[in-house]
């Protein structure tokens, strides 16, 4: 009888939710004996009836913490997580959630802008290719509208570090290998070149044709990026490597329009004033002087990644050259 109970009640938790918990309540209080019997199966039902019963009770929890929030608000430190007041260095608060003091920084500023990876190997050379050959699509929607023209081609910029890192993930998960610190040195890269995108869209607001173009294009690229990265991920860094070439040279044309006037020099978003630590009277040709030279740190890590593939190696080999930020 207790076993029918037991494999009954199970079926229940099993098969429902809520209401299988409610069940194993009613059956176990039809049937007191389940709880007094020796027997090993009712042992599992037990545990389950008592799982049920903690993870009710945890949720019927925050509705009485409801109960002493301001608005019906619960307030988050309930789990532990508040964050704690952040201030800037001069005291006033933290206006981002978004990133934190500790992850703000000065761009490397005399990092050499025109240094060129001379494509040698073949695939080398496919990479350069096609990077040339994606710039005259670009060149012709956007001519020298260089404000859209940054903020569309930051929203492809940030996929590459996002992939990359991501399968670096999973690959050290599979083979149960440290990753050298490259998961976290290509987060970084997408993170920072989301930081772009968020400063850029301060300046420039997409059109909804804009907002469409976007879509297609992330669905498009994304895809193809993550195939390009399980076939051949020293071939994906060169093309990125090559992609942040370019990135260095539309930026040094935004600044070009910048300095004849034809692009106004306006103040610098609060975003960028905080996220590269610009003096608060900063422009925007600070800003993109910044990220240009951000462009210039991506390109010498994704080269740096290839050439660790070309010869032989695999990233892991060579520690990730974290720190930048
Ligand atoms: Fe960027
Ligand atoms: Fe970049």
């Amino acid at each position: 009888m207790n076993q029918l109970v037991a494999m009954s009640v199970m079926r229940g938790l099993i098969n429902g939710g809520k209401h299988s918990i409610g069940y194993a309540r009613t059956v176990v209080r039809c049937h007191p004996n389940v709880w007094d019997g020796d027997d090993m199966p009712l042992l599992g039902l037990r545990m389950m009836v008592m799982m049920s019963s903690y993870s009710s009770s945890s949720e019927s929890v925050p509705e009485k913490v409801k109960e002493k929030g301001e608005n019906g608000i619960v307030p988050s430190s309930y789990w532990g997580i508040s964050r704690p007041k952040i201030t800037r260095e001069d005291g006033s608060p933290w206006p981002w959630n978004c990133f934190m003091p500790w992850e703000t920084y000065r761009a490397d500023l005399s990092i050499d802008l025109k240094k060129h990876h001379v494509p040698t190997t073949f695939l080398d050379k496919v990479a350069y290719r096609t990077v040339k050959l994606l710039r005259i699509p670009t060149d012709l929607f956007f001519q020298r509208r260089y404000g859209c023209r940054a903020m569309m081609l930051e929203t492809v910029a940030a996929v590459p570090g996002m992939v990359g890192g991501m399968l670096l993930h999973l690959k050290s998960l599979r083979k149960f290998q440290h990753s050298g610190g490259w998961i976290k040195a290509l987060l970084e890269e997408a993170e920072n070149e989301r930081m772009h995108l968020m400063t850029m869209v301060e300046l420039v607001k997409p059109k909804w044709y804009e907002r469409m173009l976007v879509l297609t294009v992330q669905g498009v690229f994304f895809n193809a990026f993550f195939v390009l990265y399980l076939l051949s991920p020293k071939l994906a860094h060169r093309v990125v490597g090559y992609l942040e070439e370019e990135a260095i040279h539309s930026y040094t044309e935004y600044l070009k329009d910048i300095d004849s006037g034809s692009i106004e020099n306006v103040p610098a978003p609060a975003i960028a004033i905080d996220y590269w630590r610009l003096p608060k009277d900063a422009t925007l040709k600070d800003v993109i002087t910044v990220i240009r030279a951000d462009e210039a740190h991506h390109r010498d890590v994704n080269h740096f990644a290839s050439d660790i593939q070309f010869q032989g190696k695999e990233l892991r080999d060579a520690p990730a050259p974290l720190g930048y930020h």
